[in-house]
């Protein structure tokens, strides 16, 4: 299969998972859709450059100020921090002190490349720090590159968490559950591995559909109670215009690219969808409309995003 038919089969199976309320009672399309999953990330895995997020940010000044008081100089890495707010914003919001980690197990589920969990052991010092994935590629690239004392990668399924019940302290949850074709049974996991008292973090993009679902999980007795309910929405659409600004990071790695100027103008008119542009707002450039047309590129990348939200749920 080449790169292509990856791509189309993650945003067949996104699109599919976000847009009806089949909620992964069907083993079979779990299965392929877990497949086309996990098969585009490890593409993008193996393509990615070093030090990156894949998610859409968040930008809020006071935000980006207590990153910087914790944490000097964080920006000194080659990335415009967007992604590591958004780390930054879901701990935060977790009922416990940046300073009272130190007896506390992390677990990340959906971890990419294990670059926001290692920029989470710069802001708490846990006692153990595990990110988990389903594309044993990241995995392979977080553990070669990040692993060290206390913070490890792990392969895995958000919906069979390989944990023992009641593991877990503080479960971190980062634009990765729109991927999951049962939102109940994540949520059913990360009630089981959670501690009595511990807690969820979890922020992701949302369509009508798949939020009026979370809402229905919500009012049953998942044993979790959920605490917060922000919609993020303007945070995360003023790092997507801060991205892809003329100045922005985005247009800023398409010109340090060794690529020829046909696939750089190609990657200028078709990239923004990937780093959330509709969902800022953005308009299909009239390439991308035309070889949507020609069926070059799928019709629809992303589902139709409604709002990007930010959950806390404690552990009953
Ligand atoms: C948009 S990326 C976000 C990665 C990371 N949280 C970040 O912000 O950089 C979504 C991640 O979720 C992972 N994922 C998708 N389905 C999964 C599943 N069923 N179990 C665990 N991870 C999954 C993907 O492999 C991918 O790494």
């Amino acid at each position: 299969m080449g790169a292509r038919e990856d791509m189309y089969g993650l945003f067949t199976s996104v699109n599919e998972i976000n847009l009806t309320n089949d909620q992964g009672g069907q083993s079979a399309k779990e299965g392929t859709h877990k497949k086309n999953i996990s098969t585009s990330y490890d593409l993008q895995a193996r393509m990615s450059k070093k030090g990156i997020l894949w998610n859409w940010g968040y930008h809020d000044d006071q935000v980006a100020k207590e990153i910087s008081a914790r944490i000097p100089g964080f920006l000194d890495y080659d990335t415009d921090g967007f992604s590591e707010e958004l780390y930054f914003a879901a701990l935060r919001e977790v009922p416990l002190g940046l300073d009272d980690y130190a007896d506390k197990v992390v677990l990340e589920v959906g971890c990419g490349l294990g670059e926001g969990l290692n920029f989470l052991s710069r802001v708490v010092e846990a006692k153990s720090m595990i990110g988990l994935d389903l594309s044993d590629q990241a995995v392979k690239r977080a553990n070669a590159s990040l692993s060290r004392k206390g913070l490890r990668y792990v392969q895995g399924d958000a919906e069979n968490l390989p944990f023992e019940d009641g593991e877990v302290d503080v479960l971190v949850n980062i634009e990765s559950a729109h991927n999951y074709p049962s939102l109940e049974k994540f949520l059913r996991e990360v009630a089981r591995v959670l501690k009595p008292g511990g807690y969820l973090t979890h922020v992701d993009l949302y369509t009508t559909q798949r939020h009026t679902f979370l809402k229905e999980l919500q009012e049953q007795d998942l044993g979790l109670e959920w605490v917060l309910d922000r919609d993020i929405s303007p945070q995360v659409q003023a790092a997507i215009h801060g991205r892809l600004a003329p100045d922005g990071s985005f247009h800023k790695a398409l010109r340090e690219q060794r690529v020829g100027a046909i696939q750089r103008h190609m990657a200028k008119r078709v990239g923004p969808e990937a780093v959330g542009g509709s969902f800022a707002g953005y308009t299909d450039s009239g390439s991308t409309r035309l070889l949507k047309r020609m069926g070059v590129l799928p019709s629809q990348f992303m589902p139709p995003v409604d709002s990007y939200r930010h959950y806390v749920a404690k552990k009953i």
